[in-house]
């Protein structure tokens, strides 16, 4: 990992606040599948997610946490409910508002890391010039600087989803939705940019919702975790954590003796089946 890359903020203690940014009030989706059958995947999702706070969503694999966030970021329309951003609601401007990482945010193989990171802000009309000068100060600051003329594939997983979510931040929306960002990566890489990851957002004042299906990276980074059911899916439980802004390092978050509890805890709620898979 570059040595250049900055992790201080992470060292900011201040609480997050307790107005609201995101609020989703009975959210219910429902797909009609190829043969025309109606299949309910979000059952009732109602959630606050507050200003500032970093909130990771934990839940069984096809539950529906993607679907959740194509919702919130108004890629697809939900059957029923509410999205209420920031106590108002026009529809047209919920976009911007929002970075959304995709959970296969892959880079585009033929253009440069600096054209890939300038993507958002040509798409808003800016000049290619502007948009250059902006993307490589951003590279620069988070150690990518010497990779701008390089593409994708000459960079590490790591590097790469450092730099999709540099393209993510560049636009600068007030909250971001990670769908699972290092799910890709290598262990020792992941604890790195957890800590990475979470002290550029703080540095930016975001407000943070991550998709994982890590139990002990949701602990570790999260200030607060919602368990989703089983699909059709409802928050099943909530739980506040804290424990990065109390340590200032998602590493000696895992020290935490509350760690072991949130992880049996939040295991049980899951119900997994061990076994449940083997022949
Ligand atoms: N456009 C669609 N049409 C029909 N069914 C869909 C559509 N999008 C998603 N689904 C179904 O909704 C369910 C939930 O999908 P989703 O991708 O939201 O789950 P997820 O919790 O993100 O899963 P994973 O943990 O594997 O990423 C799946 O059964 C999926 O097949
Ligand atoms: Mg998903």
């Amino acid at each position: 990992m570059n040595a250049a890359v900055r992790t201080a903020a992470i060292s900011d203690t201040e609480p997050y606040k307790q107005e609201v940014a995101i609020s989703l009030k009975h959210l219910r989706k429902t797909f009609e599948d190829e043969d025309g059958n109606l299949v309910e995947v979000i059952r009732d999702i109602t959630l606050d997610v507050r200003e500032k706070e970093f909130i990771s969503i934990v839940g069984p694999s096809g539950c529906g946490k993607t679907t959740m966030f194509n919702i919130i970021s108004s890629l697809i329309e939900p059957s029923d409910g509410e999205i209420i951003l920031r106590k108002w609601r026009p529809k047209e401007r919920r976009g911007s508002q929002i970075g959304y990482m995709l959970q296969r945010d892959l880079l585009f193989p033929w253009r440069t890391i600096l054209d890939n990171v300038s993507l958002g802000l040509e798409l808003s009309g800016a000049s290619k010039a502007e948009c250059h000068d902006k993307a490589y100060d951003y590279l620069s600051r988070y150690g990518l600087g010497d990779f701008a003329k390089a593409y994708p594939s000459a960079l590490s997983g790591g590097m790469r989803q450092r730099a999709a979510l540099i393209r993510t931040l560049i636009t600068d929306p007030d909250i971001i939705l990670l769908d699972e960002p290092f799910s890709a990566l290598d262990y020792q890489t992941r604890l790195v940019l957890e800590d990475e990851i979470v002290s550029i957002l703080r540095e930016f004042g975001k407000t943070v919702v991550l998709i994982t299906h890590d139990i002990g990276e949701a602990i570790a980074m999260s200030d607060r975790i919602a368990v989703m059911t089983q699909r059709p899916t409802m928050v099943k439980n909530l739980y506040d954590v804290g424990l990065a802004r109390q340590y200032g390092s998602c590493i000696k978050a895992r020290s935490d003796a509350r760690y072991q509890t949130l992880f049996d805890e939040i295991w049980a709620d899951l119900d997994i089946q061990l076994g449940a898979h083997r022949s």
